[in-house]
């Protein structure tokens, strides 16, 4: 991933390297990763990916879009920047969470097969000069790129996921925010018709998500258009999703179809379901437990027992300037 950024402009690859175009926090630490590959590989270690730890079938996602996708990036590593193995394709498009099509992981896949992502539409509005409907193929033609993050869910599980995608910041530098927006909301698309889970429970629908705006313009927030170098397959997300690597995984929203720039702090749809349970800012800490379990350690998908969490997942070096002077035990 980290050695050289591969873009697709014109039609072509063209290689671009990151010093060029990645603040210098974000470089460093690629750099860093770097040499923990060189050291791994001068001990003779030997990255290998592992198979997904749940037996579960291999759901070939459907080849939707009447749309034709760019050639989107592959991954580039094997590892991500701590030398942990990426997790297999198969474990990462057979064990979702999308509480819309059903509450079972393993059926996901199965649920959201033949789901409609083309044409879609993504209305960009609010506090904002220059309000906008993107279709997707307005989406695919911001420089796709891969970033390999970590993916930690609050209930304690990881994985390691080669995402494609840009970052969010490119999209809302061109709608032109207004000096009033503070928040982005979020919303994903709500289709009883094809969404089964909407009908069977009682949640509060659409899913909807919130991201401070300084926040939202990280450089590390991703609006993912693919894993391993495909498009996302529905139970992913698609055909597009945030990602944002240093927060739980809830607040990564699946298959978008509105964007709103807003004053106040939006209530999150599991703010909403358990206010006792979740806030807005949801940054991974190992040190605040849920009320119904803790934090200090997760189960990697693949991998054998578990590893302990890290602050900010990992990324604290990049994001935790975004937090100073608060309370991270009280906001959470
Ligand atoms: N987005 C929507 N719309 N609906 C959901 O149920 N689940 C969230 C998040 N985004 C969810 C969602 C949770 S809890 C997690 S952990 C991640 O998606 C899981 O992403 P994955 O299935 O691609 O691993």
């Amino acid at each position: 991933m980290w050695m050289q950024e591969r873009f697709i402009i014109g039609g072509s690859v063209v290689k671009i390297n990151p010093s060029e175009i990645t603040p210098e926090h974000v470089y460093l630490s690629r750099r860093r990763f770097l040499k923990g590959v060189a050291a791994l590989a001068a001990t003779g270690f030997a990255v290998a990916a592992c198979g997904p730890q749940e037996s579960s079938p291999a759901v070939v996602p459907t080849a939707e879009p009447g749309l034709a996708y760019p050639p989107l990036p592959t991954p580039s590593a094997a590892s991500d920047e701590l030398g942990a193995a990426l997790t297999t394709y198969e474990a990462i498009i057979n064990y979702n969470n999308f509480y819309e099509f059903t509450t079972s992981k393993e059926r996901v896949a199965e649920l959201a097969q033949g789901f409609r992502t083309s044409p879609w539409e993504v209305e960009v509005g609010g506090l904002i000069d220059k309000p906008r409907t993107f279709g997707l193929e307005d989406l695919l033609k911001f420089e796709q790129e891969e970033r390999i993050y970590r993916l930690r869910c609050v209930e304690a599980w990881s994985m390691v996921v080669p995402w494609v995608g840009f970052p969010l910041r490119r999209l809302l530098e061109e709608v032109e925010p207004r000096s009033g927006a503070q928040y982005v909301r979020f919303e994903t698309l709500y289709d009883p018709e094809q969404m089964p889970g909407l009908g069977r429970s009682s949640f509060s629908w659409p899913y909807e998500e919130g991201l401070r705006l300084d926040e939202a313009m990280d450089d590390l927030t991703l609006l993912a258009t693919g894993i391993y170098g495909k498009p996302l397959p529905p139970q992913n997300g698609a055909p597009v999703r945030l990602v944002v690597p240093w927060k739980y995984g809830f607040k990564s929203i699946k298959s978008i179809v509105k964007i709103e720039l807003v004053e106040e702090m939006p209530v999150s749809f599991w703010m909403d379901a358990a206010p006792q349970e979740y806030g807005f800012y949801a940054n991974v800490n190992p040190e605040v437990s849920h009320p119904r379990w803790s934090q200090a350690t997760e189960r990697r998908i693949g991998g054998s027992g578990r590893m302990e969490t890290l602050l900010f997942n990992g990324y604290e070096e990049e994001v935790a300037h975004l937090y100073e002077g608060m309370d991270l035990r009280r906001w959470y």
